[in-house]
């Protein structure tokens, strides 16, 4: 399990990166050490950072490697089919922008369920979780964490 919490300060601290990790924890069935808390300049660059390392470009910040990537929209019981050896990650936005849909435990856990199965991560960007109003509680992907690698993307500037 990996989290990656994004802040808009330069942290070389270990007790920020235990807060992270102790705040994070809050939510989740098991306690992420500070090892799994990352800091970058905002979430735009932790999206840079993680899409470049699955995209294995040695510069992490070339945004040539977003040119490799190919976007699918897809429905979620169709994505076994569309996957292959290249696919090495399933992204997902919850809550999402800018429809605000909010996605449930269930979904959540089918969506980790076909990740298991694809052998992939799933990046999560929940820089929206503390702004979910709906009827659908906001449930963190790291709840499923023991499931499928997770790599879950915050942000203090929302
Ligand atoms: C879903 C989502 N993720 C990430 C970002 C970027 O976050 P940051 O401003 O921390 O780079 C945005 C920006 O609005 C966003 O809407």
């Amino acid at each position: 399990m990996m989290s990656l919490l994004i802040i808009n300060v330069e942290a070389h601290s270990l007790a920020i990166f235990q807060a992270i990790a102790e705040y994070l924890s809050h939510d989740l069935p098991y306690k992420l050490s500070p090892d799994d808390a990352f800091v970058t300049s905002g979430c735009t660059q932790a999206i840079d950072v993680a899409l470049s390392m699955l995209a294995r470009v040695p510069n992490l910040l070339n945004f040539v490697a977003f040119r490799h990537l190919e976007v699918r929209h897809f429905d979620l019981d169709a994505v076994e089919a569309l996957a292959d050896h290249n696919t090495a990650a399933m992204v997902i936005v919850n809550p999402g922008n800018p429809c605000g849909n909010v996605y449930t435990y269930q979904h959540l856990k089918k969506i980790a369920e076909t990740a298991k199965r694809l052998k992939i991560l799933v990046i999560a960007d929940e820089v929206y979780g503390l702004l979910a109003f709906g009827a659908n509680p906001f449930v963190l992907m790291g709840v499923f964490g023991s499931v499928v690698p997770v790599l879950t993307l915050g942000s203090l500037s929302k």
